[in-house]
This record gives structure tokens, sequence and C-alpha cells, in this order.
């Protein structure tokens, strides 16, 4: 199940400090994927930037009074929480989460906290040594045994120009630990190993065999699992792309130390995704200068590299194992020969030859064939196929 925003309902509760300026850019970020924001600012908020700001990004009217007599009952501090799905304050001051902390109720967001059963989320964003204050991380630690999610401050340059922990995050990261908690929630307990990326064969210090792998595929599955509450472990060859929100990613560049790193998280896992393109062979010498071309030989000899996949099939003991496999023709019967021979429980299989599907695009077009079926995925975003691909996962499980 593809897991959005579409519909859901966010309170942003958005507090005094300066930082409060991104989060106008995170309620345009909301509203562009259909999601209703509701605002209340705290009375000092509105010092940094005005309520008709957040008005015209969410399409909502913006709440700050407790006692505002032009209100209904409709919109009061009970009703605001209460079919929330997410309250997210961010950005949270000191003296917000302090009042959190000791349970205060002295304006329309402190007793809208308190009066929901959504979950809350808390992004502090204040000065270094304000959030490096035993007061504050007394507070933090009160809040999260409250059983607030409370997201670390980044560490950098602050407006008042000291360096330290205490910059509100980056919306992307934000927005996949939202994601996460409005998932269905369909993977939680399973701890989820993928590897993506291509590998590099080093032939000497300047030169290496490898492939057109960009990693895009795995890492979408990576964070379509995390989102839906796995536990993931993604081994990466060399990419260009940042790691993804809540999950561990462990770097390698050659087919054998991806091979160690695999067969070192294997028994842990429940799920194997080896969506990477192992390099099939490496050059038979590694050269410790760079070879010099008038001294090169112009053939290259290559030798074997071990299967890791075909090796999980022999090892498995439980785990469900699914490979890809990336075809040229003839995908069906490939497919099934390497869902064989390999001893998977599923493979993904794609087509490289046709137009926006396979290598360094953003959209992937996915038959997935397992012992009894096969099943022709749509053309989709790689991010959607994913979720496809893991919602097959689980009917598997
Ligand atoms: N794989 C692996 N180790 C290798 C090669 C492939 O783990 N040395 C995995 C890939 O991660 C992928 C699947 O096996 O899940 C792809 O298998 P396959 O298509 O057999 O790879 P190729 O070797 O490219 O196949 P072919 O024989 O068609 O060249």
């Amino acid at each position: 199940m593809h897991t959005s925003f579409a519909g859901k309902k966010i309170v942003l509760g958005v507090t005094g400090s300066i930082a409060a300026f991104k989060v106008a850019g995170w309620v345009s970020a909301l509203a562009k994927d259909e999601a209703r924001v509701r605002v209340i600012m705290t009375q000092a908020a509105t010092r940094f930037v005005t309520p008709l700001t957040f008005a015209a990004l969410s399409g909502e009217k913006v709440v700050s009074d407790m006692f505002a007599d032009d209100e209904g009952p409709e919109i009061s501090h009970i009703e605001l929480g209460k079919d929330a799905d997410i309250i997210l304050i961010a950005p949270a001051t000191a003296h917000t989460i302090a009042r959190m902390a000791h349970g205060l109720a002295d304006d329309l967001l402190s007793a809208t906290v308190l009066a929901a059963r959504a979950r809350i989320i808390v992004c502090p964003a204040m000065n270094g040594q304000m959030y490096a204050h035993p007061a504050t991380q007394a507070n933090t630690a009160r809040l999260r045994e409250l059983n607030y999610q409370v997201i670390e401050p980044a560490c950098g340059m602050m407006a008042c120009k000291d360096e330290g922990q205490g910059r509100l995050p980056e919306w992307e990261q934000v927005r996949e630990i939202l994601l996460r908690h409005l998932s269905a929630g369909d993977l939680q307990g399973q701890r989820i190993l993928i590897t993506a990326g291509p590998t590099r064969e080093p032939l000497d210090p300047a030169r290496f065999i490898s492939n057109r792998s960009s990693g895009k595929m795995g890492y979408a599955m990576a964070r379509a699992a995390y989102r839906r509450g796995a536990e993931v472990t993604l081994i990466s060859g060399p990419t260009a792309l940042p790691c993804p929100e809540g999950v561990r990613r462990v770097s390698i560049q050659t087919a054998e130390e991806m091979r160690t790193a695999v067969l070192a998280h294997f028994s842990e896992a429940t799920i194997v995704l080896k969506s990477a393109a192992v390099a099939d062979f490496r050059p038979e010498t590694r050269y410790a200068d760079k070879v010099k071309k008038d001294q090169a030989e112009l053939s290259l000899g290559l030798i074997a590299n071990p299967d890791i996949l075909q090796e999980l099939g022999r090892k498995k003991t439980g785990q469900l194992l699914v490979g890809f496999a990336a075809e040229s023709g003839h995908l069906l019967q490939e497919g099934k020969k390497k869902l064989q021979k390999k001893n998977l429980d599923l493979i993904a299989v794609n087509n490289i030859n046709q137009e926006n599907t396979g290598f360094e695009v953003d959209t992937n077009q996915i038959t997935l064939i397992d012992r009894q079926n096969v099943i022709e995925l749509p053309l989709a975003s790689k991010e959607r196929t994913a979720d496809l691909i893991l919602d097959h996962v689980i009917t598997l499980l």
C-alpha cells in the first residue's frame, strides 16, 4: 500500500523561533501532497511570520488565541487535536518544550497538545547552548517518556551565527518520519536487508569495471520499507544518493565486499531484496600502481565474482528471498530459470531494452514471478513500484 499524505490531517504547531519561516515551506509541500494542514501559532510565532503566510499556504484559517471570540466551538483546543493524524510542533522553542514537559495548558497550542490523542512529533530548534542546557535536555527526555517523538536538531551554524546542535532538521527527514507514522505499518517487526547500486571492480588505483545501476530502485525500496515500519539495512555500492532516513547503510565497493556485508547481516534478516547490479566479473589482476598506457596489455583477463544471491538461496533458513533481473529479452523464461536456479521466493524482472524502465530513469515496469504467479506491474515511478513489490512480498510472508 502506497503511503501518502493525501487526505491526512496534520496539526502544525509553530512557536517563536526564527526557524518558523522554514516551516512555511513545509506547509506548502504538505499542501501539494494533499494533506490537510491546520496551523496553530503561539503569540511569539506571529512575531516571526504572519498568520496570513500560513493561512495562504494551508488554505485554512490559522488559530493562535485560546479565547478568540469570533470562533465557534468547532475549533476549540479539543476539536483541533481530536481528528488529527499527527500533531507536529515545529519549530519547538525551549520554552514550548518546557511547557509541554510540565503539562501546562496556558495557550491554544499547549492545550491542544494535552487534549489530543494523535501522535505528537516535536522538532526543537534553538541556539545550541540552549538545547544542550540540562534543563532543556531533561525536558526533551520527559517528552520522550510521555511518548512524544522528539527529532534531534541538526548541527551547523544557526541564525545567531553560533555553531552547534540546534538547527531545524531538513524537511526531507521530517517528511519520512511523518510518512512512517501515517503508513499502515504492515512491515512492522520485519528486518529487511536490501542491496542496491552497482559494484566497482578495480583494475588499478584509477580504473574500474562497473555498470549503469544508479541504485534508485533499491533506495526507493529502502525508503518504502522504512515508512511501512520495517527495520532496514541497506548495503550499497557507490551511488550519488543520500542515505534514506531511518535506514542503516553499509557502503561497499566490490562484489567481494558486498558478499561479506550481506553474509554478516543475513542471519538476522527476515526479508532480503537483492536489487544490486553485482558485477559478474572482476579483473584478474588488481595493480597497486596505475597501469601506464605504454606498458598496458590490450586485453583484460577477468575472473568470475561469487554469485551472492545463489549462495543465499543455498543458505536460507526461513528468510524470504527476492532477486532482481535486468533482461533484454525472454523475460519470463529467464526470470523463471533464475527463480529456480537461485532458490528464490520471488524475482522482479525488468526489461532494460524498453524506454522508461531499468537503469538511471525514475520509472520502472516490472514483472513479478513467484512459485505460482506471474504479475505484470504497471509502468510507474520507482517509488510506487517499490510499494507494489512490497505489497506482493507481504502476501508471501
Ligand atoms: N547477483 C548476485 N551476485 C552476483 C550476480 C548477481 O547476488 N554475482 C544477484 C543480483 O543482485 C540480482 C540477481 O542476482 O538480484 C541477478 O541475477 P542475474 O540476472 O543472474 O545476474 P546476471 O549475472 O546479470 O545474469 P545473466 O546470467 O543474465 O548475465
